[in-house]
């Protein structure tokens, strides 16, 4: 069986907080340690640019969403962590979806009604009042970032939904129009991390200033912890574990032994002074250790810019050659392109000269091999050519072999052609 692909992206407009940790990082780095997933996970930069305009924070949300992706421990080698401006493919993709995407089904966005909804309440003549494109099209990028890497799977919050079905509605008009290039996605949408509260007690959210930064030092973190709201009830009260922001958080925390024992404190009226004291424990405790190596990597970010570069060569070796596709479905090709199957299916009007077919055969090979390039810059790229040359001749027959029999008579064609051309390294 196949592996499924799963992919999450992160907004960089903002301080990573518990609830991005608890509702998306940590459960991808869950599923990235388990072999039946591929994932991909990446920086989302080209969005935080739709909602802000402060460059020096997006800067420093990107430089601290990726010190935490790592300082959490994702395994790198596993998962392809890249940063969505390092692939231009994506925009790329994004222009030809914009043109199979409908108006009105932008129109229909939820982040787009609402800010119509909140100029028609303010009594704005122009409802589209401080409405850019970027936030119109929105889901149109996202689109792209999913449909690039033919992800299955896309672990998100509620509010995301609506976007992973246009995504689909996207790639099914794309599919249906030119060449099922694309795989429609579906939402994983995991109950138990909608309810992670912040410090006023609605879910934690930028949005609503309420958020507590995963990794700021033990006294912010006290400090925070002191401000979560609770009621009234004094020393010895019973208190409703369920309905208190306080116990939720350390639920999401603790082991299960831990928060049935704390269940049956706050039922025995626990002080909440003493029940805050536990939170910030639990969560120090199990913060210390990433927060030390987040620090570290927050004084290292050359290193940091590193492993984005290596992510970001990962990534588009799967991009590249499948945009070439996308672009070639679509109708942008070499002038010399002739499709592979024009040759045998087209009825033949007039038999051709064999110099006539020896041009088209030329034509055919020379954009092949421009489909090719990303294979053939890895080899040119490698310090040992005849070493990469083998490994990518031997990744392209395992692709050709897991391929149906149409497909399969073309990537045998483009297999053949590598071959050649790579034999001047062996
Ligand atoms: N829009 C998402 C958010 O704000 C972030 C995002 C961008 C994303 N591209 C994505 C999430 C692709 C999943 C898949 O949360």
């Amino acid at each position: 069986m196949s592996k499924k692909t799963v992919l999450t992206g992160i907004t960089t407009s903002g301080t990573p907080h518990i609830g991005n940790y608890l509702g998306a990082i940590k459960p991808a780095i869950q599923a990235s340690e388990d072999a039946r997933y591929n994932s991909f996970f990446f920086l989302a930069d080209y969005h935080a640019l739709i909602k802000c305009h402060d460059p020096a924070r997006v800067a420093r949300s990107s430089q601290e969403i990726a010190a935490t992706w790592l300082a959490l421990g994702l395994d790198t080698d596993k998962a392809t962590f890249y940063r969505q401006t390092d692939i231009p493919d994506i925009t790329e993709l994004t222009w030809l979806l914009t043109c199979m995407t409908s108006k009105g089904l932008m129109n229909r966005s939820h982040a787009y009604k609402a800010s119509v909804d909140a100029n028609r309440d303010a009594g704005k003549e122009d409802v589209d009042d401080g409405v850019t494109m970027g936030l119109f099209g929105y889901p149109i990028l996202m689109a792209a970032d999913i449909l690039m890497f033919s992800a299955d799977i896309i672990p998100v919050g509620k509010d995301q939904i609506q976007h992973i079905e246009m995504a689909r509605d996207i790639a099914g008009r794309f599919n249906h129009t030119y060449e099922p290039l694309f795989t429609l996605p579906s939402a994983q949408v995991d109950e138990s991390s909608q309810l992670i509260p912040g410090l006023d007690g609605r879910k934690m959210s930028k949005s609503y200033d309420n958020t507590i930064p995963l990794f700021c030092t033990a006294h912010e973190l006290r400090k925070l912890v002191n401000q979560i709201v609770t009621d009234t009830r004094g020393p010895g009260e019973p208190k409703d574990p369920d309905g208190s922001a306080l116990f939720q958080l350390y639920s999401s925390f603790a082991t299960p032994e831990q928060t049935t024992e704390m269940h049956q404190k706050y039922l025995e009226g626990i002080a909440w002074s003493e029940a805050k004291s536990e939170l910030f424990e639990c969560l120090d405790s199990q913060l210390s250790t990433p927060r030390a190596r987040y620090n570290e990597l927050m004084n290292d970010l050359g290193s940091v810019e590193d492993i984005l570069q290596k992510g970001a060569i990962k990534a588009r070796e799967k991009s590249a050659p499948f945009m070439e596709k996308v672009r070639i479905a679509a109708g942008i090709r070499p002038l010399t392109y002739v499709p592979a199957q024009s040759l045998t299916d087209a009825p033949v009007k007039k038999e051709k000269s064999a110099e006539e077919l020896a041009r088209v055969e030329q034509g055919r090979r020379r954009a092949i091999i421009m489909q090719l390039k990303p294979l053939f810059d890895r080899v040119t790229a490698a310090d040992d050519k005849a070493e990469m040359a083998k490994l990518v001749l031997t990744e392209k027959a395992c692709e050709v072999e897991q391929l149906k029999k149409k497909q399969k008579q073309k990537a045998q064609n483009e297999l053949d052609i590598l071959a050649e051309e790579l034999a001047q390294y062996s």
